[in-house]
């Protein structure tokens, strides 16, 4: 199946399996508001973080398409497990037979690419989804950008959850956000930077500030991924000739389209109204 003929311009896409992308999105709409964005979660299949590479792969080519069929010619996998497991796949395997003309970017590069000139110690933390750590991404960017930080992972498999479940604001995230900022600081107490690479754990900030050493610095995606989005775009003119710049933002989800209104209003501090439930 090609597409090559589809060339009109369309909406950025923003996809998470659930609400985290909504960090990646805010930030993003703060450094390019011209532009019209789609947001896709899939919360009816989320966390994808305990999933196998070839599950994680399937859901995440499936919504990337899902997004292409909307008419988005640009797709930002706002979710450090995605990117993980199954951006390279869709670059290379995946991206061909859309004629060549669609693009899927992730969020781990330029997380990575912003570290070099934030850690002083040069010993730095990663907080992620067991997906992600066990995917070794972060090391491999590092190794390639940075020979001389030292990265210490430890994998969080409840956080998402307490996003996910509604538990965020709960006195029983305590403990499990407590527990694994102390082993990161546990294992390298030289640790000054800590890396939140789930795009989920931003929305859990007051309590993981809280639980964080005084002096280490904690690191969200949003910032980074929004300017190196504004940076590609800058690059690429034929790319950003293809995005439309209406200022909108669409949702779409897998689960209750009144569930995930009510909750993208809580993070995003604002009312969605615009919601649509969809199956991929
Ligand atoms: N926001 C996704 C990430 O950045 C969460 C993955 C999940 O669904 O477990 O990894």
């Amino acid at each position: 199946m090609t597409h090559a003929s589809d060339n009109a311009a369309g909406s950025i896409g923003i996809f998470d399996s659930g609400y985290g992308g909504l960090t990646i999105l805010r930030q993003i709409r703060q450094y390019l508001p011209e532009y019209d964005y789609i947001y896709l979660g899939d919360n009816a299949r989320a966390p994808y973080g305990p999933r196998s590479f070839e599950v994680v792969y399937a859901y995440t080519l499936q919504a990337v398409e899902a997004l292409y069929r909307r008419g988005c010619n640009l797709v930002i996998l706002a979710c450090n497990t995605a990117s993980a497991k199954a951006l390279r796949t869709i670059q290379e395997n995946d991206l061909p037979r859309w004629g060549g003309a669609k693009r899927v970017l992730g969020v781990i590069r330029p997380t990575v690419e912003a570290l070099g000139d934030i850690t002083r110690t040069r010993h730095v933390g990663l907080l992620a989804t067991p997906g992600t750590v066990g995917s070794r991404s972060y090391e491999l960017e590092l190794q390639k950008l940075y020979g001389d930080i030292r990265l210490t992972s430890v994998a969080c498999p409840m956080w998402v959850a307490l996003v996910e479940y509604g538990e965020f604001d709960s006195p029983g995230a305590d403990y499990f956000i407590r527990k694994r900022i102390e082993t990161v600081m546990r294992k390298d107490p030289e640790v000054d930077t800590l890396i939140l690479g789930c795009t989920h754990f931003p929305l859990l900030m007051e309590k993981i500030t809280k639980y964080t050493p005084p002096g280490v610095r904690l690191v969200p995606q949003g910032e980074y991924v929004a300017r190196s989005l504004a940076a590609y775009l800058g690059r690429h003119a034929q790319m950003r000739a293809r995005c439309t710049t209406g200022g909108t933002c669409r949702f779409l989800t897998t689960e209750s389209a009144e569930t995930f209104r009510r909750t993208a209003s809580i993070f995003l501090h604002k009312q969605v109204k615009e919601v649509e439930k969809i199956e991929l």
